[in-house]
């Protein structure tokens, strides 16, 4: 009897999707700080200059190579190499001064990034050919809203490919299998779609027993935590969730998820919440904490799949994966080699 087993082929899915990036979050870069930053498989230096503008720029010094996130100073518009003290101006990463008095040679130039600031993001374009943005960040919803609390920050380095991570909240079958939130099928809506944005809602029971609640308690029916997402590309999404209080009480919350490649193999997925503000600080403290710590449980629960599975072009997907199959054709936008037509999932 012969076996016929499905051949498992190299993915066309590559580590490093073109578009924005979130190196990091706004509050965590203040004027003046200088940060060693690795992505995309390069060594990188992230600064804030005097002025208050970010810019990043490849890590290495032209000079001799030593590594300006590594004792690098800003000093005015300018950031110092902490090996022989050479100044490279902030904005054209050009050399302008030589503590000796020598010339700057013409080679000695920092390749620059194109960098923008949105949002409490810091934003980083990568394009693996080397094109210019081909599309831009607007304002999130609801963003300037006042009153809303600090961020709260949590962060993981996970061993696998971002696009892994990109559709796996797109995959709503998975949620009831291993996610502890809810024991049903979220339901989910149409997505939008915008060129480079992908927008859906899904509205997810949650399970009382993750409370602490016993097992004969049913959540009235129609009481669900409704998620927004509206997804910039593969590398971040802008996340408001509605939950239900007693009565008609709702608690909401927003959440920015990241994702940055470090290398080929290996991801930094990074979330920062923020919650309404209620009369009641420690009360909004406590509901923040609660979220915050429902998200880091969820995350902790993925990244077992997420390390040890791979990606195939063609799944044996059921009904319910239409909507991961309909993300994945609208990602492979961001990939500069498009996977043809007769071999991608989903058409
Ligand atoms: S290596 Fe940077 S100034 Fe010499
Ligand atoms: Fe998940």
């Amino acid at each position: 009897m012969s076996l016929s087993l499905p051949v498992v082929k190299p993915s066309d899915i590559t580590p490093y999707p073109n578009g924005w990036y979130v190196v990091a979050f706004s509050h965590q870069l203040r004027p003046g700080d200088v940060q060693p930053l690795k992505a995309f498989g390069r060594e990188l230096v992230l600064f804030r200059d005097t002025d208050g503008v970010v810019h990043m720029a490849d890590g290495h010094c032209p000079h001799f190579g030593a590594h300006l996130g590594h004792g690098g100073r800003v000093e005015g518009n300018c950031i110092r190499c902490p090996f022989h003290g050479w100044q490279f101006a902030a904005e054209s990463g050009e050399c302008v001064h030589i503590p000796n008095g020598d010339r700057p040679p013409k080679l000695a130039r920092l390749r620059k990034w194109d960098v923008t600031e949105k949002c409490n993001m810091v934003l980083v374009w990568y394009h693996d050919r080397g094109a210019a943005p081909t599309w831009e960040v607007d304002q999130l919803p609801e963003f300037d809203e006042p009153g809303w609390s600090d961020w709260s920050t949590d962060e993981w380095v996970v061993k696998a490919k971002l696009q892994d991570l990109a559709e796996n909240d797109a995959d709503v079958a998975h949620s009831p299998a291993m996610h502890s939130l809810t024991n049903e099928l979220p339901r989910a809506s149409e997505p939008e779609i915008d060129g480079a944005i992908f927008s859906w809602n899904l509205k997810i029971t949650p399970s009382l027993q993750q409370f602490g609640l016993p097992a004969s308690l049913k959540v009235p029916s129609g009481v669900a935590i409704s998620v927004t997402t509206r997804r910039y590309g593969l590398a971040f999404a802008w996340i408001r969730a509605t939950l239900p209080l007693v009565s008609s009480l709702r608690y909401r919350a927003q959440t920015i998820a990241c994702t940055l490649p470090i290398d080929e193999d290996s991801v930094y997925l990074r979330l920062a919440h923020r919650t309404r503000r209620t009369p009641f600080r420690p009360f909004t403290k406590q509901m923040l904490k609660f979220y915050h710590q429902q998200f880091h449980q969820t995350v902790d629960e993925d990244i077992p799949v997420w390390e040890n599975k791979i990606y195939l072009d063609r799944p044996a997907a059921s009904r319910s994966d239409a909507g991961v199959l309909r993300f994945r054709k609208w990602a492979r936008q961001f990939y500069s080699n498009p996977v043809p037509e007769k071999r991608a999932s989903g058409s």
